[in-house]
């Protein structure tokens, strides 16, 4: 698999909630552009800027781009194991278990808000590299979480969409005070 550094590439200007390009379906990249330089170039520039402004994940739309394409890492921090900054193009997913697991997300794309989503606690991801080499691999926990909120990028849909109940969305201060420290509130 083609490796990024967080060095390669230009931080792009992001597009917030409000863009129409964060509500399209994202077009498929076709084989002929794999391993072209404005495919490279996107790739590495996704995970320029995904690193500039600390995401964990960064998809093609939210920097105008409207392709199947996303970038993402998994931080040590997470409690598992650490994924390098990775670029997916043309992802499929194949999502196992319930759509249940809770967690905190925040995006790029709706700045110093954080909400609490369900998510499938497993998945398994065919896709390829910017090269066009075929990729495929199982996540799970937060890798997993990563993965499908970028992916929905990818469909037009935005965490906030995915939430159940919406007086678990905060501002960052007030989640850091009141939410963060307290057991994820129980559902049903
Ligand atoms: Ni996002």
């Amino acid at each position: 698999m083609a490796i990024f550094s967080a060095l390669d590439g230009r931080r792009r200007p992001l597009v917030r909630m409000g863009h129409p390009v964060l509500r399209q379906r994202a077009e498929e990249v076709p084989p002929s552009r794999f391993g072209t330089r404005a495919l490279r170039d996107l790739g590495r520039d996704l995970v320029r800027t995904m690193h500039e402004e600390n995401g964990a994940g960064l998809a093609a739309p939210q920097v105008a781009a409207p392709l199947r394409v996303f970038a993402y890492q998994v931080p040590a921090e997470k409690g598992q194991s650490t994924v390098p900054p990775t670029v997916l193009v043309n992802p499929v997913l194949t999502l196992e278990g319930e759509a249940s697991e809770l967690g905190w997300e925040g995006c790029l794309s709706i700045p110093g808000l954080r909400g609490l989503v369900p998510r499938h606690p497993r998945l398994v991801v065919r896709a390829f590299d910017v090269e066009g080499a075929p990729v495929e691999f199982a996540a799970e926990g937060f890798h997993a979480r990563v993965i499908q909120h970028e992916f929905d990028h990818l469909d037009g849909v935005l965490f906030l969409d995915r939430m159940r109940d919406m007086r678990a969305l905060y501002y960052e201060d007030e989640w850091e005070e009141f939410a963060l420290k307290k057991d994820l509130p129980i559902e049903e």
